[in-house]
């Protein structure tokens, strides 16, 4: 049975028909907002329901509760603020109650917003709440002083997606929820990933799989940090791991559009709850994850879970893999007695410095045919 979306019900607010004809033909109208790539992949998250039970943007309680609980006001689990940012000129010519347009970069309409409350927020609190930090080096807390000083909250209704060069791979949650069940599958594992994959990443999910129906690999599509890998690499390198090394049957690969914000124990929470409403009923959390520098312990993205018995998605916790040459195989420290003279650790350090020098990571490190693939692009990294 596919896991109960977050909240009881999947929410879906994409107008549709008579609706949307309506809409677009007041929407000349109406005060605008424009945002950018980042809001936008937030405002489709709500309307598809990815965040579900978010129909818009957060009040200042909701905002105001998970910052401080990690939880909505009405105390369901929700560890990251999804809310929008305009400037102070720009709030002070909105009033509550108004309903507004939302354009993406200037010209696309994109949804309607029933402005309910305007609102400041404390930026130096939200920082030192969610990432940890105050520190502007962490990218997460650098792109939330960027932000602008107000929020809108209120109900959205979207009326057109935005571009998405990656439709091919995209799934919405109606649309997984639907394929898991056709599948037959009664447990599934959602895997999230910004990586092409490393054998490390290939041996969490097969290891995960060996205890459920099913694995999605669910890698997140949008503004990453310098150094990251590309979007369209590691879709490809997905398809030829998959195509190479898997059973098609057990697995389904589909993206999510969203901006990593490196908030590794929050984030880990957060990424659970997507994945939920995708239909997940685990999600693996192995080491580090969504982490970023030495800003999180290795393993506080698990302890994190603890707090949250009512999460609706079972983690599934992982130490860290890596390859032992005395075990002649993949392993992690509970179950390979030897000692770190033979372990060759997976570092996306090490492989981004290998794969700039052109040359394939070793068959410990990386799939041959993956590292191929991955040396065919001529820029394979952010930059
Ligand atoms: S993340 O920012 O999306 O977490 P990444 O794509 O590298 O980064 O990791 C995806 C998932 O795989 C995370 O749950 C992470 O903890 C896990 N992971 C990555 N490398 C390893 C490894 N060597 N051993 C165990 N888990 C790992």
């Amino acid at each position: 049975m596919v896991s109960k979306p977050h909240g009881g019900k999947l929410v879906y607010r994409v107008a549709r028909g008579n609706r949307r004809e309506r809409l677009l033909s007041e929407i000349d109208e109406l005060p605008k907002v424009i945002v950018d790539m980042d809001l936008a992949i937030d405002l489709e998250n709500i309307a598809v329901g990815i965040y579900s039970p978010l129909t818009g943007f957060m009040m200042r309680e909701d905002f105001e509760y998970v910052i401080k609980h990690m939880r909505l006001s009405n105390d369901l689990p929700w560890t990251m603020p999804i809310i929008l940012d305009v400037s102070e000129e720009e709030a002070k010519g909105f009033r509550e109650g108004d309903v507004i347009a939302v354009y993406y970069e200037g010209n696309i309409p994109m949804a309607t917003m029933v402005v309910d409350e305007i609102y400041d927020y404390d930026k130096r609190m939200y920082a030192e709440n969610v990432f940890k930090t105050i520190d502007s080096n962490h990218p997460g807390v650098s792109r939330i002083y960027r932000r602008r000083n107000f929020l809108l909250g209120g109900d959205i209704e979207l009326i057109n997606y935005i571009p998405n060069p990656y439709e091919r791979f995209t799934l919405r949650p109606f649309e997984t929820r639907v394929l898991f069940r056709e599948r037959g599958w009664r447990t599934i594992v959602g895997f999230q990933t910004r990586n092409a994959p490393h054998m490390g990443h290939e041996y969490v999910q097969k290891t995960a799989l060996a205890f459920v129906d099913g694995l999605f690999i669910n890698p997140v599509i949008g503004k990453k940090k310098r150094g990251d890998f590309r979007d369209d690499v590691i879709l490809s390198a997905y398809e030829t791991l998959i195509k190479n090394y898997y059973p098609w049957s057990s697995v389904v690969l589909g993206i999510v559009r969203y901006e990593m914000k490196y908030a590794g124990p929050r984030e880990a929470v957060h990424h659970a709850i997507m994945r939920k409403n995708f239909g997940c009923t685990h999600f693996i959390v192995g080491r580090d994850h969504a982490g970023v520098g030495n800003y999180y312990k290795p393993y506080e993205a698990q302890e994190i879970f603890s707090e949250f018995p009512d999460l609706g998605i079972t983690p599934l916790f992982f130490r860290e893999f890596f390859y032992c040459r005395k075990c002649g195989g993949i392993v992690h420290d509970k179950i390979c007695p030897h000692s770190e003279e033979y372990r060759i650790r997976f570092s996306g350090t090490m492989i981004r410095k290998t794969i700039l020098e052109n040359k394939l990571p070793s068959k410990e490190m990386m799939r041959p045919e993956v590292a191929k693939v991955i040396l065919g692009f001529e820029k394979p990294f952010v930059e």
